[in-house]
């Protein structure tokens, strides 16, 4: 592996293991603020490994590749949740700094430990249980009802690992692999099927000096498992109800010990008392998703803010500056051609701001997506819908 190139001025070495789309949107903000990033890819033609000089190309499983990485790093952050904690283990022995640590990390890579300890923190969860055998599921969807969510602890993203199950043989597959070594080792989580009033997500930054900033909460919508839209901030959100939720967040943010960008995916849900309320379904301990938005409509978005906590700088402004911003995914569709889109869109809505992870189409797959801002969210989300819609090939005109 080759040592990433050095800038003058005492500039740092910011590693992020894994060279998706969040990587190569931390390379935008790290230009401008003359940091260096260096990427351990996947590949040659990841995401960031397009767009950052040093991608080395190495396994984030391999303790011998993300340690030979880590060293030629100031300090490393990730990209996903996916490196074993074995992994993370062996770099704190070697005194790597790294954002989040491995003990905070856990609570976003294994659902059952995230449920587990939210719940100690008297944190709103869905009511929840561990199986490890059918009679477990079935005894669960007697006590809760019938559809239950079943979920894998591990190695789930966007949907996968998520199944709406009517009874124990819709999962009985997944359960022979409870006990193997594997994302199902210690069993699956079960939860109680949410019928909530619509998905919401509180982002929040903190710094390892225990600095924290909160972007306003927004909404998302999910499609399949996966996010196609973000509206920030979430309409006609109760007042009470958003700052109680990023009150929760910001708890989540300092009891776990998170450091760098914190996203809590909740339901909202009608409290006992009618008034709005909240469940917490995951977290997770990098830019996410629902944060896309900021980039454009934010005074600091997540990808400066995520260098700048990792880095332990103070924190940048997460207030907005417009009233609204609509965030809307590109998934891939059937046409595997992108770029010629962008004489429509842009002739259309000189506007919008198109962001692209310089990733292949495949089907379903988040590719990219486009942001809009100002006074009327019926007219910023339709613009954003318009664009996505067009690179997606879903519409033609
Ligand atoms: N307990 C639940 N009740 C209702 N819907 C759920 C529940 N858990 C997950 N979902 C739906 O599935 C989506 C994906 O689940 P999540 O646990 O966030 O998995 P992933 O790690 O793939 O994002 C959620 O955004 C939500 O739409
Ligand atoms: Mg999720």
């Amino acid at each position: 592996m080759t040592e990433p190139k050095r800038a003058p001025g005492g500039f740092p070495v910011v590693g992020v293991v894994g060279g998706g789309q969040l990587a190569r949107m931390m390379q935008g903000p790290a230009i401008e603020l003359g940091i260096q990033l260096s990427v351990l890819a996947e590949d040659e033609v990841a995401a960031a490994a397009l767009v950052v000089p040093s991608s080395p190309v190495g396994r984030h499983t391999e303790l011998d590749h993300v340690l030979e990485f880590a060293r030629s790093c100031d300090v490393v952050a990730f990209d996903h949740e996916h490196v074993p904690q074995s992994v993370l283990e062996s770099l704190e022995n070697e005194g790597i700094v790294m954002h989040p640590s491995r003990t905070a990390l856990r609570f976003a890579q294994d659902k059952l430990a995230m449920r587990r300890r939210l719940t100690d923190l008297g944190i709103a969860c869905p009511r929840w249980a561990v199986a490890r055998v059918a009679a477990d599921v079935d005894r669960f969807g007697a006590e809760v009802g019938w559809p239950v969510i079943v979920k894998t602890p591990r190695g789930g993203y966007d949907g996968k690992g998520v199944m709406l199950a009517s009874s124990s043989a819709d999962v009985a597959d997944w359960l022979t692999h409870v006990g193997e070594p594997g994302p199902m080792s210690e069993g699956l989580l079960l939860e109680e099927r949410v019928d909530f009033t619509r998905e919401l997500a509180a982002l929040v930054a903190r710094s390892p000096s225990g600095q924290a900033a909160a972007w306003p909460v927004v909404e998302t919508v999910q499609t399949g498992g996966i996010c196609t839209e973000v509206l920030a901030p979430a309409p006609g959100i109760d007042p009470d109800l958003a700052a109680v939720a990023t009150e929760a967040a910001l708890r989540v943010a300092g009891e776990l010990g998170v450091t760098g960008v914190l996203a809590v995916e909740m339901f909202e849900v009608p409290g006992p008392d009618g008034r709005p309320g909240y469940v917490v379904n995951e977290l997770a301990m990098r830019p996410h998703n629902s944060g896309h938005w900021s980039m454009d409509g934010a005074v600091t978005g997540q990808f400066e803010q995520h260098l700048r906590a990792v880095l332990d700088l103070p924190l940048g402004d997460p207030r907005p500056h417009a009233p609204w911003t609509a965030m809307a995914n590109v998934l891939g569709g059937d046409y595997p051609e992108l770029y010629p889109a962008y004489r429509h869109i842009m002739a259309r809505d000189p506007q919008a701001k198109v962001h692209m992870y310089g990733k292949g189409v495949r089907p379903g797959r988040k590719l990219g997506h486009v942001n809009v801002s100002g006074p009327d969210l019926a007219e910023v989300r339709d613009r954003a819908r318009h664009a996505a819609d067009f690179l997606q090939g879903v519409i033609t005109e």
